[in-house]
């Protein structure tokens, strides 16, 4: 299998937030001292340029700067993190490259700074654009401020806007989902995502629950939300992502066809395919941030994917595109024949969670919804497996 099929992108993680907002378990830390921005992008930069070496000659599709919330750095830091990664990584004359804002750090004239600074792609993290709701989620914004920010974007030219939404809230009924949708649409977004929100471990809402519609509510906002936004143009295309034709994102498409991206930050995550012996490796940085900025320029945590876990690894992440994948790309991803898969996929045929057109399989309706129910028939039967059923695509 030549290497250079295999995609590559750059993850960049961003840990601090305003506030940690209570129902949240990526690795971000409320910020309570100056942020560290001159320190924190050293360190980046340092990462980066040990990372890229296990890259070079290879050309990079995406850059996506996820957080926490990289929209605390000001578009100065962003621009010497992009130098960087021009600098030490060969970018696709095309590159994606996508910056997660929070509506509550939008200045004025950010956004057009940050274009400048060479983001053509924003991710903007709306929630809901129902005050109370706002505030049940602990967020440090109101609706107007969404409003704001996505006119901002607009009066930029990063037209090529994502609208992060979440449903299932606490007082949350059928209307008040559908109202959200309307007022996303509103604003004119090319892409919305639109998550269900789930009570993560650890988090301030594991530990004081609070009263979330049950779950038949919850199952009936799906329906007439897809409708809605399918009737505004946005095709699903991934258990919580919605797009106008052209508009998916290419850099969490890049993950879940099982492709490779570096990842650089506090707590990030990489997977490199060898250009040698087809292993491949993940690699894990420190998530702790002040620890992560001493250790930057040492290499990360190295770990093997064994044979054995890839049709998990491989299905958790092509299994949650509504077309699924094809028997060709497994085999170009992993190395493996269909023989690994297949007597798994038909299985789950059976029990109504996949279906296949040709040598494509892809999930049900019902299989999308019960991912996880699909996904456990992959797992290998080794102690480390159980646990690893953590539905995020982000890395
Ligand atoms: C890393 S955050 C992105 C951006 C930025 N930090 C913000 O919140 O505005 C990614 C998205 O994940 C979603 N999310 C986080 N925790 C979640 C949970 N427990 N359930 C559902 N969605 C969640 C939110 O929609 C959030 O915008
Ligand atoms: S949802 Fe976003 S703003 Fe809230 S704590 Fe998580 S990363 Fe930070």
């Amino acid at each position: 299998m030549p290497l250079a099929d295999v995609p590559l992108s750059l993850y960049v993680h961003f840990p601090w937030c305003v506030r940690k907002c209570p129902y949240c378990d990526f690795n971000s830390y409320t910020l309570r001292d100056e942020l560290p921005e001159e320190r924190y992008v050293a360190a980046l930069e340092a990462d980066l340029e040990l990372q890229a070496r296990e890259v070079a000659g290879r050309e990079v599709i995406s850059i996506f700067m996820g957080g926490g919330t990289p929209s605390l750095f000001s578009p100065e830091a962003i621009a010497r993190v992009l130098a960087a990664a021009r600098r030490h990584l060969r970018l696709a004359d095309d590159v994606e490259v996508t910056l997660e804002a929070n509506p509550g750090t939008i200045e004025r004239g950010r956004f057009a700074e940050y274009r400048a600074a060479g983001v053509n792609r924003v991710s903007l993290g709306a929630q809901s654009f129902d005050a109370a709701r706002l505030e049940a989620l602990g967020r440090i914004h109101s609706p107007r401020e969404t409003v704001r920010a996505a006119e901002e974007l607009h009066a930029a030219g990063l037209t090529n806007f994502n609208l992060d939404l979440m449903y299932g809230l606490p007082g949350q009924d059928l209307p008040g989902a559908l109202r959200d949708i309307e007022q996303a649409l509103a604003l004119e977004p090319a892409h919305v995502s639109h998550y269900q929100l789930t009570i993560e471990p650890g988090t301030v809402f594991a530990g004081v629950r609070p009263s979330l519609p049950t779950d038949e509510e919850i199952a009936d906002m799906l329906p007439p939300v897809q409708e809605r936004l399918a009737a505004a143009g946005f095709a699903q295309y991934e258990v919580s992502a919605y797009a106008r034709p052209t508009r998916r994102c290419r850099h969490n498409l890049n993950y879940w066809t099982f492709g490779d991206y570096l990842g650089i930050g506090a707590g990030a995550h990489g997977k490199l395919t060898s250009a040698a012996s087809g292993t491949i490796v993940r690699t894990s940085r420190i998530r702790e941030p002040r620890r992560y900025l001493s250790s930057s320029a040492e290499p990360p945590v190295r770990r093997e994917v064994q044979p054995a876990e890839l049709p998990f690894e491989f299905a958790m992440n092509a299994l949650r595109l509504t077309e699924g994948f094809s028997m060709g790309l497994f085999s170009r991803r992993t190395g493996l024949g269909a023989a690994a898969i297949e007597p798994t996929l038909s299985v789950l045929e059976t029990r109504g969670l996949v279906a296949r057109d040709g040598d494509r399989w892809y999930p049900t309706v019902v299989g999308l919804r019960f991912l996880n129910d699909a996904l456990i028939e992959f797992l290998p039967d080794t102690p480390e497996s159980a646990g690893k059923l953590r539905l995020s695509s982000a890395p």
